[in-house]
């Protein structure tokens, strides 16, 4: 049995321990919101935050999550910071068919979170494991930068 925290409540699974997390959250915990693209690292679809760093779902293992904290989108959903982003992506029109969203929007929180300030630069840097196959991006990078200044002093 394995234990850990996920959006903030002590949970436990007797899933194998080559499960992969993101069908652990998914089927098991049916936090939806994370979502499954290519499966192999690259489109960052699956992101969610492990011990407070932003990482792909899909590439971990349930062998390695014992005693982490694991948050999903269902985990900040009630937080200023999403409310501000949640705004901003509207604003700027930066979702689509909406399938990367969930994980855009992790991402959006671990850059703005470690850097509130962020230049154009960084911003494209801070989404560059995520892709989005709506938007080329722009409106993508013009909602965080929104976002940062709506935000200022809470990020
Ligand atoms: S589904 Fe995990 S990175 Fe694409
Ligand atoms: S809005 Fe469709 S993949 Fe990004």
């Amino acid at each position: 049995m394995i234990k850990f925290t996920l959006n903030g409540r002590t949970v436990e699974t007797d899933a194998p321990a080559t499960a992969r997390l993101l069908d652990l959250l998914r089927d098991d915990f049916k936090l939806i919101g994370t979502k499954e693209g290519c499966g192999e690292g690259e489109c960052g679809a699956c992101s969610v935050f492990m011990n407070n760093l932003l990482q792909n779902s899909c590439l971990i293992p349930i062998g390695s999550i014992a005693g982490a904290d694991i948050q999903t989108i269902e985990g900040i959903i009630e937080t200023e910071q999403f409310k501000i982003l949640d705004e901003s992506y509207s604003i700027a029109g930066g979702v689509q068919c909406g399938y990367c969203i969930p994980g855009m929007i992790m991402a959006s929180t671990a850059l703005l979170s470690k850097n509130p300030h962020p230049s154009e630069a960084e911003i494209r840097e801070g989404i560059s494991g995520n892709l989005c196959r709506c938007t080329g991006y722009n409106m993508i990078v013009e909602a965080i930068n929104l976002a940062a200044k709506k935000g200022d002093g809470l990020w």
